[in-house]
């Protein structure tokens, strides 16, 4: 029986997404928004590709939850972006009052569902999916460490002129402008970048890291980055449908793992068919755990504010 992935929001992330899961064929694409003909253009626009690109994935475009019934993975890109300015945080009541909606027509539909978590600020919306949903928190996941990680990737390989095939990256903490690169735990063919770089050099490409987002969002001014953001959710995708066992940098809502309960935060786990199978403990030095519960603080914070609105 093949597959099937819902990806809720039919824009760029959306999308693309979409174009990724059916390309590599993990499984038929239901691509669902609100806005009429949007996601029926792109998926009909994307089945005519088919032929060229050599796939036989199913991808259907919809405003109807109905359609989604019974997805083995719901990926939610709905939401508004970033304009320029503009701080993930400031998005917060308008997509946290879509990803309410939307998770209570995906979970009542695909009540046996892994709900991967593309909108922002996505640690705050990941408590929104996990509280509506009722879904144990194995199957509620969150991107961004994925993403973070790329960024981190792409730049050490632009930096050293090696191959991103060789590079490993791990990003910590919330997605926003204090989450955590660990230059320690990323290496070039199992090398530490500390040993492969100045730290001066680090420290820019931490920071360029962190401000990854904001940087697409200023080039490109009427949004934000695509791409990227859906190549990191179709590899939590493949992870889940192939039961690989991949160890990820993902949200994950931690139970005093690192220090930390009740707040979803980017930490690395390992994914399988049942979501998020461990949720792996790495030693941190002080100074990263500092930083990491600086993090937390700022989740926290956005977890009160949407508990208030
Ligand atoms: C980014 C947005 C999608 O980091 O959060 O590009």
């Amino acid at each position: 029986m093949k597959n099937k992935v819902t990806v809720v929001g039919g824009g760029n992330v959306g999308a693309t997404a979409a174009q990724r899961l059916a390309e590599k064929e993990l499984a038929d694409v239901v691509l669902i928004d609100i806005i009429e003909g949007v996601p029926e253009g792109k998926a009909l626009d994307l089945t005519e590709a088919a032929p060229i690109e050599k796939h036989d994935a199913g991808i259907v475009g919809t405003n109807d939850y109905k359609d989604s019934k019974n997805s083995d993975i719901v990926i939610v890109t709905a939401g508004i972006p970033r304009k320029p300015g503009m701080s993930r945080d400031d998005l917060i009541s308008t997509n946290a009052g879509i990803m309410k909606s939307v998770t209570q027509e995906v979970a009542a539909l695909s009540p046996d569902a892994v709900i991967i978590i593309v909108s922002n600020p996505l640690d705050a919306m990941c408590h929104v999916a996990y509280d509506v949903s009722n879904f144990p928190k194995n199957r509620v996941i969150g991107m961004a460490g994925v993403l973070d990680s790329a960024r981190f990737r792409a730049f050490i390989s632009m930096e050293l002129n090696v191959s991103v095939e060789n590079t490993h990256a791990f990003v910590l903490g919330g997605h926003g402008d204090t989450m955590v690169p660990l230059p320690r735990y990323s290496t070039v063919a199992g090398i530490p970048i500390t040993e492969l770089m100045p730290k001066d050099r680090i420290e820019a490409l931490v920071d360029r890291t962190r401000k990854g987002g904001a940087e697409i969002v200023s080039l490109l001014k009427t949004g934000s980055a695509y791409y990227a953001p859906a190549s990191a959710a179709v590899e939590m995708a493949e992870a889940i449908l192939k039961d690989k066992k991949k160890i990820l940098p993902c949200a994950a809502l931690l139970e005093g793992e690192y220090g930390i309960d009740g707040l979803f935060i980017g930490v690395p786990v390992k994914l399988g068919a049942g979501g998020i199978e461990d949720i792996i403990q790495i030693n941190l030095t002080d100074e990263e755990q500092a930083a990491l519960n600086k993090s937390a603080d700022a989740v926290k914070e956005l977890v009160d504010t949407i508990n208030k609105l």
